[in-house]
């Protein structure tokens, strides 16, 4: 968290940062004063959650990512810093966002840049919560992500979304890249 002077009170008001993994990186859609590509540690992405609700429809959800717990893993993303005077309402908005079963947590931000640290929020979506769906096969996942559509668009589209997203922030990840070029097969 960063900290500032108000100039209309002279109190200590609070900015917060924001850790988004997913549709987060490339289409946050909040007010941010800044944002800084970052890594949290000990989490790992997964197409693991299920989404009624953006890329998916309740009789046939499609698969979105969470983060779940590895503590030798780093996960990259971009980190928002959103301004304490409109954090509520941007926070109130991003809960509806992720309504379908993510929860805020509060975390520990790496700024890539210049490797300095602090703490933050992220959204994640836990293994208790309804819509998790959890592993499954490579040729499932593909499939259900290749068929889904819901309100935010194609499944296939957040997909392909996420990889590019990733490797304009030169991240590793080998789940998506994998699920990326599986998919492309069938799209080729
Ligand atoms: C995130 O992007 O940080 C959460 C997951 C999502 O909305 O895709």
């Amino acid at each position: 968290m960063s900290q500032k002077a108000s100039p209309d009170n002279g109190l200590i008001a609070l900015n917060l940062w924001l850790f988004g993994y997913g549709s987060l990186i490339w289409r946050p859609d909040i007010d941010y004063i800044e944002r800084r590509p970052a890594k949290i540690h000990g989490w790992t992405r997964r197409f693991w959650q299920g989404s009624h609700d953006h890329r998916g429809v309740p009789d046939s959800p499609g698969r979105v990512v969470t983060l779940v717990p590895d503590p030798g893993e780093y996960c990259h993303g971009m980190a928002y810093l959103v301004d304490q005077s409109v954090a509520e309402s941007t926070f109130s908005q991003l809960d509806h966002r992720e309504k379908n079963g993510y929860e805020r947590h509060s975390v520990a931000l790496h700024f890539l840049e210049d490797d300095t640290s602090t703490m933050g929020l992220v959204y994640i979506a836990s293994q208790n919560n309804h819509a998790f769906l959890g592993p499954a096969p490579l040729a499932e996942m593909v499939r259900q992500i290749r068929v889904s559509a819901g309100p935010s668009g194609r499944n296939i589209d957040y997909l392909l979304a996420l990889a590019d997203a990733l490797r304009r922030l030169d991240a590793e990840d080998s789940h998506v890249f994998e699920l990326e070029a599986a998919v492309k097969d069938f799209e080729s």
